[in-house]
């Protein structure tokens, strides 16, 4: 959790037939010391990706920051699993109806930082009770389920509202943003205070990969 500014490619951009080559491509990339793993249900989302026993078997190749993505409807039921398979960072959804505060306990108890994300159609109030539980705040800048999105600028305000917040208040998690970020939308979610950048399509496609990092890492930006 240590560099002020951090890039976590996604893996969901990278080829599920060969997803290992995909995560040793980002490992090698200078400056790239995240991996953003998507876990998703085809309830909570549309789409389906993997499971803990991918995270698991990727997890002996690498010595990446696994930041774990989980878009389920019941994470609860799979804490333990991702933990075992070896995430760092597990970041649950606001959105679903289920023991969210028990949740985010269960993971920092084992050890594991946590975070809690909000949809760019949830209001940033409902993330107010999981201010002091978290190590991380993840701001959906697409409607989860698919890399490739666009950019939603109107997602722009509530990463400004949620590092006012971090501010008045002295919290130290870290505030992540996550689908269309490229450059240039990359930048303008640092300007309104993001420091994580999930990047799937843009870093993938990128011709310079350690260009793309080390200009959104950069600390004179
Ligand atoms: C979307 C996923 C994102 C996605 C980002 O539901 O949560 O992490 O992989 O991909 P790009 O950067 O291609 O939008
Ligand atoms: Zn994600």
């Amino acid at each position: 959790m240590s560099k002020p500014f951090i890039v976590a490619p996604s893996i969901l951009a990278g080829n599920h037939a060969r997803l290992a080559e995909s995560l040793v491509q980002a490992e090698e990339t200078e400056g790239v010391s995240w991996i953003h793993l998507d876990i998703m249900d085809g309830h909570f989302v549309p789409n389906l990706s993997f499971g803990p026993q991918t995270v698991a078997d990727l997890r002996g190749g690498s010595n990446l920051f696994f930041d774990v993505h989980l878009m389920l409807d019941n994470p609860h039921l799979y804490i333990d699993a991702f933990i075992k398979a070896g995430a760092q960072n597990i970041t649950i959804h606001a959105e679903p109806d289920y023991p969210k505060a028990e949740t985010l306990r269960q993971i920092r108890a084992s050890g594991v930082k946590c975070g809690i994300c909000i949809n760019p159609g949830t209001p940033v109030e409902m993330l107010e009770p999981y201010l002091e539980a978290v190590d991380l705040i993840l701001l959906m800048t697409v409607q989860p389920g698919f890399g490739g999105q666009s950019f939603r600028e109107d997602v722009l305000p509530k990463i400004e509202k949620v590092a006012s917040w971090r501010q008045q208040h002295g919290y130290k998690w870290r505030i992540e943003v996550d689908g269309g970020v490229n450059l240039e939308t990359g930048l303008q979610c640092r300007e309104a205070g993001a420091d994580t950048f999930v990047a799937g399509t843009a870093f993938f496609k990128h011709p310079d990969r350690a260009q793309f990092v080390s200009i959104l890492e950069k600390q004179d930006a």
